[in-house]
C-alpha cells in the first residue's frame, strides 16, 4: 500500500567524475534487480550534480532529490536553491530539515515546515528528517521531541499533501557513528510517528504515508531492519558513497 523507499543521501561528497561513476554503478546494479513495483530508489547529491545526474538517470526507474532547499521559490538569497530550480532540473525530492542542517545551519522546526511546505508547492516530495539526541533518549524524552518535530513540520500541510511526504526517523546519534538503532528502537519511534499522524490526519492516511530509517544502516543491519511493520525503507549515509553497499541495502528490501 505504501512505497518501500531507499534514499542515499551523499551530503558534501563526490565530485563530478565519482558521481557519475557512482549513479553508473548504481543504474547499472538495479537494472540487473527486477525490482518491486512499489520499491523507490533515491539518489540525493549535491546540488551541483542534480542537472546531471537527472539526465543521466531519466532513462530508469531511479529518482533524484535535493538534500536542501530555500523557503521562497526566487529572490536575492545568495547561494540558495529553491523548490522551483530542483524541479527545473528533474527532481522529484529534496531532503528538508536533516539533524546537520538543524544543528549546524541552525533550521528551526518553522523554518522546516516552510521548507516542506516550498517543496510541496514546487511538485517535489520532502523527506522530512526527525530524530532525537542521545541526552533527549536519556532523559526519556523521544516521545516529546518526536512530536513536537513531527506536529511542527507538517503544520500547514493537509491531507492532500502528507502523502506525498516522506517522514525520516534519523535518531542524531545514530547518524555516522555506525550506533544503528537496534530494531526494536526503530520501530518503535516509527510507530509513535505513525500514530503521531493518524492523530494529525486519520488512521487511514498515516499507513499511506513510508516512514524510513537513518542512522548507520548498512548491508549487514538493513534486512533487520526492513523486517519491522512501520520501517519502509532507509536513508542511508555512509553506505550510500559505493555502489555494492548501496545495492545491497536495496536489495535487503527483497523477501
Ligand atoms: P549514515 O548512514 O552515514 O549514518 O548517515 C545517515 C544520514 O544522515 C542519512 O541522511
Amino acid at each position: 500500500m505504501r512505497k518501500t523507499i531507499i534514499a542515499g543521501n551523499w551530503k558534501m561528497n563526490m565530485d563530478l567524475e565519482g558521481g557519475r561513476a557512482l549513479a553508473d554503478g548504481i543504474k547499472m546494479g538495479t537494472l540487473g534487480m527486477d525490482l518491486a513495483a512499489e520499491l523507490r530508489v533515491i539518489l540525493c547529491p549535491p546540488a551541483v550534480l542534480l542537472h546531471d545526474l537527472c539526465n543521466r538517470l531519466s532513462e530508469c526507474s531511479i529518482k533524484v532529490g535535493g538534500q536542501t532547499l530555500h523557503n521562497k521559490p526566487s529572490g536575492a538569497f545568495t547561494g540558495e536553491i529553491s523548490g522551483p530550480m530542483l524541479r527545473s532540473v528533474g527532481c522529484h525530492y529534496v531532503i528538508v530539515g536533516h539533524s546537520e542542517r538543524r544543528t549546524m545551519f541552525a533550521e528551526s522546526d518553522i523554518e522546516v515546515c516552510l521548507k516542506a511546505n516550498a517543496a510541496l508547492d514546487a511538485r517535489l516530495s520532502p523527506i522530512i528528517c526527525v530524530g532525537e539526541t542521545i541526552t533527549e533518549r536519556e532523559e526519556g524524552r523521544v516521545k516529546e521531541v518526536l512530536s513536537r518535530q513531527v506536529r511542527k513540520a507538517l503544520e500547514g500541510i493537509f491531507d492532500f499533501g502528507i502523502t506525498d511526504c516522506v517522514i525520516a526517523y534519523e535518531p542524531v546519534w545514530a547518524i555516522g557513528t555506525g550506533n544503528t538503532a537496534t530494531p526494536e528502537q526503530a520501530q518503535e519511534a516509527h510507530r509513535l510517528i505513525r500514530d503521531l499522524l493518524a492523530s494529525i490526519y486519520n488512521a487511514e492516511i498515516a499507513e499511506r504515508v513510508s516512514i524510513i530509517y537513518g542512522g548507520s544502516v548498512t548491508p549487514q543491519n538493513a534486512r533487520d531492519l526492513f523486517a519491522q511493520p512501520d520501517i519502509d525503507g532507509a536513508l542511508v549515509g555512509g553506505a550510500s558513497l559505493r555502489a555494492d553497499s548501496f545495492l545491497a541495502i536495496i536489495n535487503a528490501t527483497r523477501p
